[in-house]
């Protein structure tokens, strides 16, 4: 492995309702993931985060294995429904707690504490007020932001304001595969604008209340045309403004581009200042490039997505495409030029259906492979003049996936979801050796 430089920061990253459980502890009120992994036939296996990793009470021991990984970063999420149960009114002091014991544990420990603020687990009652369809959901956003940096903005060495906002758009309120479920296809828009407007209205909460810098994390995927007619290529660059360009654009101050389902109505006057505040780092999470090929007639959809050839495959039957993670940096630092600030790779990795062995070992070979190839990625894109200055892994632990519950693995670290027991994989001795270097 070739040279990073010496304040390279490496990191891991788990979210709240992924890893956390206890879902009534401490007065944390209902989040949208509660209700819809409740409605049948939402989740694979019919399981819920209430339980997940229990990491609420074992955060102790997870600090531990942080500090044994020597990860100089440790990126979270705080679960907004923990902070304000019903999404408005002031600060549940028992749920900021955790935060707060949370946060001073990774300190003692030496691992810089990096908040996310939103990973998709907005407070039930928003959502029964129209949710991110609510003009009103960005204030109460920039509320919760304001109360939450009242009290850990001290300490969080790098805010993050929301988690891929194309995806708890497009899954969440386009396709309805994720909560709040649902489907609006392109009529989703105004999800994308609120939820940008909620982040400038945050980044100047945070402003106002730490000096530590602040950042977004987004969701990219390269697009790789599957065909070679001028359909097949409007296509590509329809699902490229849709994926790739729709929440960067504007927030770097370029305003919209021409995306599916964009409605300049929904935007009003002065907001694209708001969503263009400078941020510090752009957080860039990804994981795999997308094939894309014109529609078949008919089709409510401006192009189609096609499963990639050639390559290998995780067990998400995602395609292992290192290449595309470099590509996707020099793409950002192409098209933004000055505009785009260092950027830190917030998310990356795999699932494989590890198990361990006899001896309880987990060897997990494709993972160390998948992040070697991804790790390289990001040197060649350094080498190549892309400002990047960090790298996490997602995830720290296995941990609950959303729609497939409990079936797909991410870790570096297993867990036997009964017993509750962590056992560190073969990828976290790897990590762990990488990072010392
Ligand atoms: C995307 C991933 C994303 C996932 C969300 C996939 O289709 O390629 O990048 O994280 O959906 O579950
Ligand atoms: C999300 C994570 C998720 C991962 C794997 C990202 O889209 O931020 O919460 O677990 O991809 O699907």
């Amino acid at each position: 492995m070739p040279d990073f430089p010496a304040d390279f920061r490496w990191g891991v990253s788990t979210s709240a309702y992924q890893i956390e459980g206890a879902t009534a502890a401490d007065g944390r009120g209902p989040s949208i993931w509660d209700t819809f992994a409740r409605e049948p036939g939402r989740i694979v296996d019919a399981s819920t985060g209430d339980e997940a990793c229990d990491h609420y009470h074992r955060y102790a021991e997870d600090t531990a294995l942080l500090a044994g990984l020597g990860v100089s970063a440790y990126r979270f999420s705080i679960a907004w429904p923990r902070v304000q149960p019903t999404g408005a009114g002031p600060a549940n002091a028992a749920g900021l707690d955790f935060y707060d014991r949370l946060v001073d544990g990774l300190l003692a420990a030496g691992v810089d504490p990096v908040a996310t603020l939103f990973h998709w687990d907005l407070p039930q009652a928003l959502e029964d007020a129209g949710g991110w369809l609510n003009r009103d959901t960005a204030a109460r956003f920039a509320e919760y932001a304001d109360l939450t940096a009242a009290r850990l903005g001290d300490r969080v060495k790098l805010w993050i304001t929301l988690n891929e906002p194309f995806v708890h758009m497009s899954l969440g309120h386009g396709m309805g595969v994720h909560a709040p479920g649902r489907v609006l296809l392109f009529d989703a828009f105004p999800v994308a604008h609120h939820q940008l407007l909620g982040h400038g209205l945050a980044v100047a909460a945070l402003r106002a209340r730490t000096t530590s810098p602040v950042a977004i994390a987004n969701n990219y995927s390269p697009v790789r045309l599957a065909g070679d007619t001028d359909a097949d290529r409007a296509a590509a660059a329809a699902y490229d403004a849709l994926h790739n360009r729709l929440f960067t654009d504007p927030l770097l101050g370029l305003g919209y581009p021409d995306a599916p389902g964009f409605d300049p109505a929904v935007v009003r006057d002065g907001d694209l200042d708001v969503v263009a505040a400078p941020i510090d780092v752009l957080g860039v999470n990804y994981y795999n490039p997308t094939g894309i090929r014109a529609p078949e007639e008919g089709s409510p959809l401006p192009f189609e997505i096609v499963p990639l050839d050639g390559y290998p495959r995780t067990a998400f039957d995602w395609p292992v495409a290192p290449d595309g993670l470099r590509e996707l940096l020099l793409h950002l630092r192409d098209r933004y030029g000055d505009a785009l600030p260092p950027i830190q790779v917030t998310e990356s990795g795999c699932a494989y259906d590890d198990v361990p062995d006899a001896d309880g070992r987990v060897h997990d070979p494709e993972r160390i492979a998948y992040l070697d190839g991804h790790v390289r990625a990001v040197h060649e894109a350094i080498g190549a003049g892309v400002p990047v200055t960090g790298y996490f892994v997602w995830s720290l632990l296995d941990n609950w996936e959303w729609a497939e519950g409990f079936t797909k693995r991410f870790g570096l670290v297993h867990v036997d979801y009964p017993t509750q027991r962590r056992t560190p994989k073969s990828s976290y001795t790897w990590f762990r050796d990488l990072v010392r270097r």
